[in-house]
């Protein structure tokens, strides 16, 4: 049984599929942590946004192991500190935006999630990668409340107003890929975090899912 999830950025989505996921005893599967690797990957081999057939390259030669708990190694060895790091973060997003590199992340996940019950978490895991998925969920926040969420957090160093900016223009290029752009699957579940605690928006998600796992091949 698959569980897909996507959303836009802060708005939930890690937090609430690792959940549900340790409820109901399914494999984790965090897709941007691959796209996190793969930018990790070009960076260590010197090879910029300028050179996108570098990155396909190295994208088919990076040994990406996953673990159950959402955590990556990278050629052997665990990188998850890494994959947060502010130079990742200054170009996965380009890097996730190259077909070519998209089409070698959703074998891997496919690879991951094969004959397990997954819960998957991204940007087009409802749409392009598990089209026919047991359960699709769409997590939301407006924009002020993700930044606000992030800020509270306050791992970054960055202003409020810094974080509101950057959240818009990573909502701009997740909207606008020529693949996988983050979209709402017409058969998913749309729920709007904005006014809902973590707790809350769980109570729902997990009730669906466990209400589509019983009723599972039935
Ligand atoms: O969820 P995240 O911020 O860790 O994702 C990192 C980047 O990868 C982000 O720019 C969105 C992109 N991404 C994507 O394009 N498709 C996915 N399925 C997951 C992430």
């Amino acid at each position: 049984m698959i569980v897909a999830i996507d959303g836009p950025a802060g708005c939930g989505k890690s937090s609430i599929a690792s959940m549900i996921s340790k409820n109901l005893g399914f494999l984790y599967i965090n897709s941007g942590n691959i796209y996190r690797a793969i930018s990790l990957y070009a960076i260590r081999h010197g090879v910029g946004l300028d050179n996108a057939m570098g990155i396909i390259k190295l994208a088919g030669e990076a040994v990406i192991e996953y673990c159950s708990d959402g955590s990556i190694s990278l050629d052997g060895q665990t990188v998850d500190r890494e994959l947060r790091s502010a130079e990742v973060d200054a170009i996965v997003a380009q890097v996730s935006a190259i077909p070519e590199v998209r089409i070698t992340v959703n074998s891997i996940v496919h690879k991951i999630a094969e004959g397990r019950d997954s819960v998957a978490e991204g940007r087009d895991m409802t749409t392009v990668v598990f089209p026919d998925a047991d359960l699709k969920i769409y997590l939301d926040a407006s924009a002020e409340t993700r930044a606000e969420r992030r800020f509270k957090q306050n791992d970054s160093g960055m202003t409020l107003e810094e974080i509101r900016r950057n959240i818009e223009m990573r909502d701009k290029i997740d909207s606008t890929k020529a693949m996988g752009a983050l979209k709402i699957a017409e058969d998913a579940y749309y729920l709007d975090t904005s006014c809902l605690t973590m707790q809350q928006v769980y109570e729902k998600v997990y009730s669906k899912s466990l209400y589509v796992r019983d009723t599972h091949g039935q």
